[in-house]
């Protein structure tokens, strides 16, 4: 087991390590890979790392001590609150996270059910498509998940189906905007109505949309009430790190009303310290992710945020119709943001094949799992690859079809 070295080593030695370690690493910077990352060009790379040193070591807790930070984290999420039609009396969190958003919605629903409703033994009712982080927060609260397959033919949650599996112990209806698994948006108008029929906590999770559907609406694409437009929604998830262009570390969770937050606050005098608050799961929190999400807010504006939403979803029509003139692959439909699956059509071309051809042609694939299929999820910097990654494709199923003769049968959507 590796030990602190005894002594020291230079800077600039370790600096030099720190670049080649990553010799073997996939190439974001250059489109190779279509998850884990956002990419938008150096200056917005260069406000994003300026804007964290700025901050490097600041602590978001300590905001007694810190008021810029308080109020740079404040227009933050007033930001984010103002774009997603929050009512006056909402209120929002700064998170490290997706995952850490919902797992605060969930806490603040299951703590408001046991108060007010005498929940003790709390489910959710989620469409499949859901992210698995409701899984891993629901463990941790002791939230049982029910998951409820989408329609046949358009990947959607289905109110119908999620009305039928709700319980006397159900405190939350989820609905994605969109979904991770096929880019789709659920009816959230439809299942926050069935929300506030029965009583229930409506949960969007905008994770992936929230700081990008709005713009492609503004760029004329029909995008479905999300936010806190539609009533009965009482809470949402953000992403700042995803299309908000924040480097990681920052999301945010959204509540329709100031009054909710008693239920997810932690509140702590049993020690000799006194006094412990915190809306979050962290202590500590970097001063950094707050003050980059800011500078990149700011520095894009308004504007910035629909050009960069044009790059993307005019890159997703040159990939889906570049993908779609290929025989035998075709793009499952609807998509309707920034993220597709691809999928063999044809018998004789194994999809998985397809994947390893490009892999060894340096692009990293996302597999889909069910229908086996390919999952893009595209940012700005794709525009610039789009074309590369078609010729690569082309050639990969070329030779998957020159050189396999496969009897895989593309799996036909059953759930
Ligand atoms: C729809 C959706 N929700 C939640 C998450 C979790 O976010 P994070 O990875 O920031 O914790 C993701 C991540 O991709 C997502 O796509």
């Amino acid at each position: 087991m590796l030990s602190i070295p005894e002594k020291g080593r230079p800077w600039e030695e370790l600096k030099a390590e720190l670049e080649s370690a990553k010799k073997d690493d996939f190439r974001w910077r250059e489109g190779r890979m279509a998850l884990y990352f956002y990419y938008l060009n150096e200056e917005v790379k260069r406000v994003q790392q300026e804007a964290y040193c700025a901050y490097w070591t600041e602590n978001a807790m300590g905001q007694r001590a810190f008021p810029s930070m308080k109020k740079l984290e404040s227009e933050v999420l007033q930001m984010g609150l103002s774009l997603h039609h929050a009512p006056g009396d909402a209120v929002a969190t700064f998170t490290s996270g997706g995952s850490e958003s919902i797992f605060l919605a969930l806490k603040t629903a299951r703590d408001w059910a046991r108060e007010t409703k005498g929940i003790t033994n709390p489910n959710i009712v989620i469409p499949r498509t859901g992210h698995p982080t409701f899984d891993r927060a629901a463990q941790h609260l002791g939230i049982r998940v029910i998951r409820v397959p989408t329609t046949r033919n358009d990947f959607r949650a289905d109110p119908a189906e999620m009305a039928k599996r709700i319980t006397p112990e159900t405190i939350m209806l989820l609905g994605s905007a969109p979904n991770y698994p096929f880019g789709v948006f659920d009816p959230i108008e439809q299942i926050a109505a069935l929300a506030q029929a029965r009583g229930l906590w409506m949960h969007v999770d905008a994770c992936v949309g929230g700081f990008l559907a709005p713009f492609v609406r503004e760029l004329g694409q029909e995008i479905p009430p999300f936010d806190f437009a539609v009533p009965g929604v009482m809470s949402i998830s953000a992403d700042l790190h995803k299309y908000g262009y924040a480097p990681k570390g920052a999301s945010m969770m959204m509540l329709r009303d100031a009054a909710l937050q008693q239920y997810q606050t932690f509140t702590f005098n049993d020690w000799e310290r006194g006094a412990y608050v915190s809306n979050t799961s962290q202590g500590t929190r970097a001063g950094g992710a707050v003050a980059a999400a800011w500078a990149v807010m700011n520095f894009l504006g308004r504007e910035g945020y629909v050009h960069w939403a044009k790059v993307i979803m005019d890159t997703v029509a040159t990939l889906t119709a570049g993908i779609n003139a290929i025989p035998g692959l075709a793009v499952l439909e609807p998509h309707e943001l920034c993220i597709f699956v691809y999928r063999s059509t044809d018998p004789a071309l194994d999809i998985g094949a397809v994947a390893e051809g490009l892999t060894a042609r340096g692009w990293f694939v996302g597999r889909q799992a069910e229908p086996p299929g390919i999952h893009m999820h595209l940012n700005p910097v794709h525009a610039e690859t789009a074309e590369m990654y078609l010729a690569d494709l082309r050639d990969a199923v070329e030779e998957v079809r020159a050189t396999r003769a496969t009897s895989d049968t593309p799996v036909e959507r059953t759930y």
